[in-house]
C-alpha cells in the first residue's frame, strides 16, 4: 500500500517526470537529481580528485574571503540559492563574523536532507549564525523578503550553470526584483577550460557521477512505483563545444519497456535512446559579466584562481 508520505512525494515529482519522459528526446529536470541519496552522492562528487569545481571555488573563497566580506554592506543578512550542505558558505560566514556580531542566514534548496545538514553543521560550528532554512524551488523566491537589508544573496557552486542561458538571466532578474539598490549577489561560475579536464570531472574513475545520474531512476522507482532497471542504462557525459556545456544523459543499453505505476504509463526505449538529465554550462569571464548585467546587476568585482578555472563574481543592484 502506498503511504501518505509516498503519495505526497509522488505528486511533487509526477508532473515533471511525465512531462520530461513524454518529450522527444526524453529529458528530466536536473533538480530531480537531489533527493536525500542524490544530495549525498553530490557531496561525494565534490571530494573526487577529478571534480575540480568545488575545491577550486573553495580556494578562491579562502584566499579572498576578507576582501569579499569587506565589499559587503554593514551588518548584511545572507540568502543562498541551492545552498546544499553550505560547506563553502561557512568559509565566507566565518570571515563575515569578524565584521559583524551575528548573521541571519536564509538558505533555499529543494533538498530537505541537504538543508538539514547545512543547518546542523552551521549552528554547530558558527553559533552566531541563525539559520532560517527554506525547502523550495528557485521559482519561489518569496523567502528573500524575509531577509532584512542590506542583503547579499549567494548563488555559488556553479549551480547557475545547470540552467539554460535564458533561464539563468530570468532567474537573476527575479532575484534582482526581490532586492533593493545596494543589495548584492555573489555568483560562482565554472569557466571554459581544457576539454579533457572538464570531461574527466563528469566521468570520474570511481563511477560516483554515474551513480548520481542513475539515482534519478532509483528515485522514480521509489517515489512513483517505477520499474526501471538502473543497470539497463549507462551514464553518458560529454563536452558540447557549440553549446559550451557538459551534458549528462542516461542511455538505454537495449530495447526495453518500463512501467511507472503512479503515472499509469509504460515507457518505450530503443537501444541507445537517451534521457537528457543535466547540462552544466561553462562560462568565459566576458559571458559572466554579460550575464550579470543582463540579470540586472552591476559588476563590482570578479575573483578567479591562478589557472582561470573558476570565477566568483560580486554584482550589485544599481
Ligand atoms: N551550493 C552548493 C551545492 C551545489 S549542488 C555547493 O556549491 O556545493 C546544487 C544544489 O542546488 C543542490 O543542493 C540542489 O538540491 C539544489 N537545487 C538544484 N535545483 C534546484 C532548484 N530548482 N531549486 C532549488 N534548489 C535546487
Ligand atoms: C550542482 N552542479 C553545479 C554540478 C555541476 O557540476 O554541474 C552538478 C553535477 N553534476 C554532475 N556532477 C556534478
Amino acid at each position: 500500500m502506498i503511504t501518505y508520505e509516498q503519495l505526497n512525494q509522488a505528486t511533487a515529482i509526477a508532473g515533471d517526470v511525465l512531462d520530461g519522459l513524454s518529450r522527444m528526446p526524453k529529458s528530466l529536470p536536473p533538480k530531480l537529481l537531489y533527493d536525500a541519496q542524490g544530495s549525498a552522492l553530490f557531496e561525494q562528487i565534490t571530494c573526487l580528485p577529478e571534480y575540480y569545481p568545488t575545491r577550486t571555488e573553495a580556494a578562491i573563497l579562502m584566499t579572498h574571503a576578507d576582501e569579499i566580506c569587506a565589499r559587503l554592506g554593514r551588518n548584511v543578512s545572507v540568502g543562498e540559492l541551492g545552498a546544499g550542505t553550505a560547506t563553502k558558505t561557512r568559509i565566507l560566514l566565518r570571515s563575515l563574523l569578524r565584521r559583524q556580531f551575528s548573521i541571519n542566514y536564509f538558505p533555499l534548496d529543494v533538498s530537505d536532507a541537504a538543508l538539514q545538514l547545512a543547518k546542523d553543521e552551521m549552528e554547530r560550528e558558527l553559533e552566531a549564525v541563525k539559520v532560517h532554512p527554506q525547502v523550495g524551488d528557485f521559482e519561489d523566491l518569496a523567502f528573500l523578503a524575509r531577509q532584512t537589508p542590506p542583503r547579499v544573496v549567494l548563488y555559488i557552486g556553479s549551480s547557475i550553470g545547470n540552467l539554460e542561458q535564458d533561464d539563468a538571466i530570468s532567474l537573476l532578474r527575479n532575484i534582482a526584483q526581490h532586492l533593493s539598490s545596494g543589495d548584492q549577489l555573489l555568483l560562482g561560475v565554472d569557466l571554459v577550460k581544457n576539454r579533457d579536464v572538464m570531461h574527466a570531472a563528469y566521468n570520474d574513475s570511481a563511477g560516483v557521477t554515474a551513480s548520481f545520474n542513475k539515482n534519478l531512476l532509483v528515485r522514480i522507482n521509489r517515489e512513483l512505483g517505477g520499474h526501471f532497471e538502473p543497470d539497463a542504462f549507462c551514464h553518458v557525459s560529454f563536452w558540447n563545444e557549440t553549446a559550451s556545456r557538459i551534458e549528462l544523459h542516461l542511455e538505454s543499453t537495449c530495447l526495453q519497456s518500463v512501467r511507472v505505476d503512479a503515472l499509469d504509463t509504460t515507457l518505450q526505449f530503443y537501444q541507445g535512446e537517451r534521457i537528457h538529465t543535466e547540462n552544466s554550462y561553462k562560462y568565459t569571464v566576458d559571458c559572466l559579466e554579460d550575464l550579470l548585467q543582463r540579470g540586472g546587476f552591476e559588476v563590482e568585482n570578479i575573483w578567479t584562481d591562478p589557472d582561470f578555472w573558476f570565477a566568483v563574481s560580486l554584482g550589485v543592484i544599481p
